[in-house]
């Protein structure tokens, strides 16, 4: 059976280094980071991920502000708010939740954040940024820093010689996790809906990266034996007798692909707690650069050598 790559595990580290980081920049310089989020909308999953994205900056000891805005809020009112965010020299982080409810527009809120502040790696400066190679100064989107460190943590820093399949190619996660892969040497292949036998270009992949939204979709035999699978998916579907109303799966089939995979994350624990984690990590990253004090490392290299 595969190595279960434990999410829970390596978030509670991040999360650790990030609080005593945002210690640090509160007895050095003064500043405690502040992470705005704002939601527009009544989506009970939505909420559900921004309240702990809330709490989670609580207990890392950042200010923590969350702007609930109710369905009817226009695209002016928004893009009001984004502009008051980044003029506040105690708010460091800008997130606004995805996908807004219609016929709000997500892109020109994502372009009126200022770059420096926008600790979802989504405005163009940073996509760029990542694009061009610079993985230093700029914020990279959480969920494929999460996912990555996991990989990390399973392959180390240097994936040279290993086969990469992302499937999925959304801004929020399969681009930027296709190039911070191929950042680390991997070779990368980006599939999605309109890619070509799909079964079979998954079966060439060491590692495996599945981010489609649909629930376990990818099966055990479009998995190479020994490959390590990244599952991406966060899916509610109706339980099985006797285990409650619904349930929480990934985009792959679990149960079936542990047999198969050398490692493997679970849903839930795998790269969900990830994303949370590293939207902290962002954020206290954005707080020291807004000083010019250099950052201390968040990178896995550093952090998983703590753990066994
Ligand atoms: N909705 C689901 N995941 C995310 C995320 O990482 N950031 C934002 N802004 N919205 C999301």
């Amino acid at each position: 059976m595969a190595h279960l790559i434990d999410g829970k595990e390596v978030s509670a580290l991040v999360v650790m280094a990030v609080t005593e980081a945002a210690g640090a920049l509160e007895r050095t310089a003064g500043i405690r980071p502040g992470l705005a989020v704002v939601i527009v909308g009544d989506d009970p999953a939505s909420h559900a991920y921004v309240n702990s994205k809330t709490r989670m900056a609580k207990q890392c000891g950042f200010n923590s502000i969350q702007h609930s805005l109710p369905a009817e809020t226009t695209q002016q009112e928004l893009e009001k708010l984004v502009v008051e965010l980044n003029a506040d020299p105690a708010i460091h982080g800008i997130l606004v939740q995805l996908p807004l409810p219609k016929p709000l527009n997500p892109e020109p809120v994502i372009r009126l954040i200022s770059p420096e502040k926008d600790v979802d790696g989504l405005h163009v400066v940073n996509a760029g940024k990542m694009a061009t190679g610079d993985l230093s100064t700029g914020l990279i989107s959480c969920t494929p820093a999460g996912a990555m460190m996991l990989v990390k943590r399973v392959h180390g820093d240097d994936l040279c010689g290993l086969n990469a399949v992302v499937i999925g190619r959304s801004n929020l996660f399969g681009k930027p996790m296709g190039l911070l892969l191929l950042a680390a040497n991997a070779t990368v292949t980006m599939a999605h809906s309109k890619t070509r036998d799909l079964p079979d270009v998954c079966r060439r992949a060491d590692i495996l990266v599945a981010a489609v939204g649909r629930p376990q979709m990818v099966k055990s035999d479009w998995v190479k034996p020994g490959a390590t699978v990244i599952d991406v998916g966060i899916n509610r579907i109706n339980a099985l007798e006797g285990e409650g109303k619904t349930r929480l799966v990934g985009d792959v089939d679990f149960r079936a692909a542990k047999e198969v995979a050398g490692a493997i994350t679970p849903v839930p624990g795998g790269v969900g707690p990830m994303t949370i984690a590293m939207l902290m990590a962002n954020t206290v990253r954005a707080a020291f650069f807004s000083t010019g004090i250099a950052a201390p490392s968040l990178e896995c290299s550093s952090m998983c050598r703590q753990l066994s």
